[in-house]
């Protein structure tokens, strides 16, 4: 059963979070199209919402009246996003909000003192749950700092620069690796002081409101990467994804999959919002294996699960490594992966910063165990299109956080 055919995708989701919450602390109305359909993002629009931005649907698009936000009346609950939780944190303590900030399981047991200890560097006052939610923070007067994050994290860097806004100073922050870049390009262009110098970017506070603006938001790379692996793995196979971001931090898994032996051809390119765009086209191909490592996985970091299936399939051994931020990720990722991969019959070895994996193996029907993790979900769905036997996902509704519609688009491409 090949895959083939046109899609499309909505907004992708880094790109969606940041769009409600800079347009909440804009000037005036903004108008969002293309919104990411997760319940992430929705996540995100029902915090804002209960801190007074009002956010309304007109059509398919979304209108944002920026302005001042208020102290939420009950917990915020950023169900199942640490993009929400961590990015609110930073502006919440940077427009001087008191707010309580809760999750699902996952989330709850997520590490969120990577933000909270820059945070109360800068003077903000929080309780947590032993660094992970619930959350408290309280209206503080914040310094500027200079700080050197330990990990490549576009969440750590966003908060820092999100709660530099309303610091009495300037904010440096320096990462190791370069992280996806959406806050810096964003926020710069609606006219906060931000310079970015390679792994630094330093901000100054606001003392002027940001722009309004209008944006079509990129189609998600992270969600094609499904399609598109799909589409490498499984014979006789071609699709083709139109209006795909193609920012320089986000492109690493197509790199990858090029790496691999895939022929995948960008079959045009434009600008858009300050952002690269393209339309690209995968046909299946045999695969080899690859070796990943630390300067290559921010870019790829959300790609690794479907890495790990089409690794199953490729010629040789896959070594990923220095991956071990995947065991912080909605679920261990790590451990879901090589658990799984491993009841398929593939040869995988688990290891603390990443696997190694030797194909091709013919994968078998299994069980999934998901963790609710959707990108477990989705990573697993196609590789049921390449094994001997029933996949079956306990469950498979998860893979809405990020893609609703991902079951039926996928039906639509599978002839
Ligand atoms: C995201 C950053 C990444 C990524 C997550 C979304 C963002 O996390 O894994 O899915 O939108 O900033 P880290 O920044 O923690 O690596």
């Amino acid at each position: 059963m090949a895959i083939n055919g046109n899609i499309k995708f909505p907004g992708d989701k880094s790109i969606s979070h940041r769009a409600l919450m800079f347009a909440a602390l804009a000037n005036g109305q903004s108008r969002i199209s293309n919104l990411s359909t997760g319940a992430d993002v929705q996540s995100t629009r029902q915090c804002l919402e209960a801190c007074g931005i009002q956010i309304e649907n007109d059509g398919d698009d979304v209108i944002v009246t920026g302005g001042q936000f208020s102290d939420p009346t009950k917990p915020l609950n950023c169900g199942n996003s640490g993009t929400t939780t961590r990015l609110l944190m930073g502006l919440l303590a940077g427009q001087g909000i008191n707010a309580t900030l809760i999750g699902d399981e996952s989330l709850s047991s997520r590490p969120m003192n990577r933000i909270l200890d820059p945070l109360s560097q800068m003077g903000l006052q929080s309780e947590s749950n032993d660094g992970k939610l619930p959350v408290i923070i309280h209206k503080s007067e914040l310094n500027g700092i200079h700080y050197k994050s330990p990990v490549a994290s576009a969440q750590v860097k966003s908060a820092i620069l999100l709660a530099g806004l309303g610091a009495n100073d300037q904010t440096t922050v320096t990462e190791p690796i370069l992280s996806r870049d959406h806050t810096e390009k964003m926020l710069t262009g609606i006219g906060a002081n931000l310079n970015s110098n390679g792994l630094s970017s330093i901000i100054s506070p606001l003392s002027f409101s940001l722009s309004n603006f209008n944006m079509i938001v990129p189609g998600d790379p992270s969600t094609a990467a499904f399609f598109a692996a799909a589409a490498a793995v499984v014979p006789d196979s071609d699709i083709t994804m139109n209006g795909i971001l193609r920012n320089p931090t986000r492109i690493g898994f197509y790199i990858t999959l090029q790496k691999m032996g895939a022929e995948m051809d960008c079959l045009a390119t434009w600008e858009e919002a300050g952002e690269t765009i393209g339309k690209l086209n995968v046909i299946h191909q045999p695969l080899n294996g690859i070796t990943i490592t630390q300067d290559h996985v921010p870019s790829l970091i959300d790609e690794l699960p479907i890495i790990a299936v089409l690794a199953t399939q490729a010629q040789g051994k896959t070594e990923v490594r220095d991956a071990e931020e995947l065991r912080l990720k909605e679920s261990d990722r790590i451990h879901a992966i090589c658990k799984n991969l491993n009841s398929m019959g593939a040869d995988i070895k688990e290891l603390d910063d990443g696997f190694i994996i030797n194909g091709p193996t013919q994968l078998k029907g299994a069980t999934i165990e998901t963790f609710h993790d959707h990108r477990i979900a989705m990573a697993f769905t196609v590789a049921e299109l390449i094994a001997d036997g029933d996949v079956v996902l306990d469950h498979p509704e998860c893979a809405s956080i990020s893609f609703p519609e991902f079951y039926d688009e996928l039906y639509r491409l599978k002839q």
